[in-house]
């Protein structure tokens, strides 16, 4: 047992084999993913977080993420691309057609799913098709990395779902809101959302930690973005800089509707928008997505992850 530990141990130096990209080794970013990550219509009142990060880098960027995708619309349907139905299709057409023509050594794929997959009008209210689990939705999102790799791609980095209890939508202080109306008791979902968060977190990583030793070649980094977002809601003055007092429980574009008012009527709402400099001082810019601020974040310390500046946020399995 001791001697299949430390062989297992000394392989992969002895093989050459290191964790992580090496630093200068990326050049392209291919983004999978939802709103939280969508460069086409950014939910963040300004430019979603892989287009930073292109710019940081310098990045070559080829965003697939949409707005309103889950994983699979086999257990979480929704009429945005999901990851498997939409965006890896897209994905493929664009290299079948030159579009996208990557060198896979230098190019890192990202996927950040889950938020609308475990939310309001699926797991959350029970809405996936029936029998579909925390299980099942972690497990898509993991098995995005072996059909990728399928598909020739080598580098990964996988972020996991945010703490969504923090955002306002899932608080125990929520209101009805452009995502929800109807009544709810906020505290249970606030508790269930803290809940599905932690599990699913914890799920994915052992899930990758089995799958990385099957994928030769590969490199695997899991992208904490529950421990960064968590990090800003508790030391913001370590991340937000407006000129607004910082503000981590409400949010930039904030609307109240009428109790079981129509989400889709804008009209009916009363809302509190922050302007210029002082939107910079929000976690949240709105009651579900991060502001365009914690979005640079993202954007720097992704970028560091995989320029191999910084270990802060990211784990390499392989
Ligand atoms: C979705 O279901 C179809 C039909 O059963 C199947 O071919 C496909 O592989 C499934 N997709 C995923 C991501 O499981
Ligand atoms: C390549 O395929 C994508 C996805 O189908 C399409 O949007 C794009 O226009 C195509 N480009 C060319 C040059 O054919
Ligand atoms: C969900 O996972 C369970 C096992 O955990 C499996 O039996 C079931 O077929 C899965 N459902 C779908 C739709 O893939
Ligand atoms: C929300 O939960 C916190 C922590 O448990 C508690 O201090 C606070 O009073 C609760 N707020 C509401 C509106 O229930
Ligand atoms: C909401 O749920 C919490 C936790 O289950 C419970 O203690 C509380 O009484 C509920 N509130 C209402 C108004 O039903
Ligand atoms: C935070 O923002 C909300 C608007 O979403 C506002 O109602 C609240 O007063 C602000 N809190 C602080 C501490 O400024
Ligand atoms: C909700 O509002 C939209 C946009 O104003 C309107 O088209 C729709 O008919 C409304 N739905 C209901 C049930 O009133
Ligand atoms: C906050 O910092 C970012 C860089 O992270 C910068 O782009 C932005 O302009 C700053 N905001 C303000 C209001 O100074």
């Amino acid at each position: 047992m001791l001697y299949i530990r430390v062989l297992l141990a000394v392989l992969p130096s002895a093989l050459g084999w290191a964790t992580g990209p090496q630093p200068g080794q990326i050049k392209n970013l291919v983004t999978f993913g939802d709103s939280y990550t969508d460069v086409g219509n950014p939910a963040d009142g300004g430019a979603a977080w892989p287009a930073y990060a292109a710019s940081y880098a310098p990045f070559a960027l080829y965003p697939y993420a949409k707005s309103g995708a889950t994983c699979s619309n086999n257990l979480t349907d929704r009429p945005p691309p999901s990851v498997f139905e939409g965006q890896i299709p897209a994905f493929l057409a664009e290299v079948a057609n030159g579009t996208a023509k990557l060198n896979m050594e230098e190019t890192v794929f990202t996927l950040w799913i889950g938020t609308n997959d475990v939310g309001v009008h699926e797991l959350l209210t029970n809405q996936q098709t029936p029998g579909v689990t925390l299980v099942n939705t972690t497990r898509c999102a993991v098995n995005w990395v072996s059909a990728m790799y399928g598909y020739g791609a080598r580098n990964f980095v996988f972020q996991n779902m945010l703490p969504l209890q923090l955002t306002v939508l899932y608080s125990n202080y929520s209101y009805p809101n452009r995502y929800w109306t109807l009544q709810r008791n906020t505290t249970e979902w606030n508790v269930f959302m803290t809940e599905i968060t932690n599990t699913g977190n914890a799920l994915s990583r052992l899930m990758l930690e089995a799958l990385a030793p099957a994928l030769p070649g590969a490199h695997i980094g899991i992208f904490d973005s529950y421990a960064l977002f968590h990090d800003m809601y508790t030391h913001p003055s370590a991340y937000l800089n407006g000129t607004a007092p910082l503000n981590v429980t409400g949010c930039v574009n904030s609307c109240v509707f009428p109790p079981n008012g129509n989400v889709s009527d804008a009209s009916s709402a009363s809302c509190t928008v922050a302007e210029g400099s002082d939107r910079d001082s929000f976690l949240w810019y709105d009651e579900l997505h991060p502001s365009e601020q914690s979005d640079r974040v993202v954007a720097r310390e992704i970028t560091a992850a995989i320029q191999r500046t910084s270990e802060d946020w990211i784990t390499w399995l392989s």
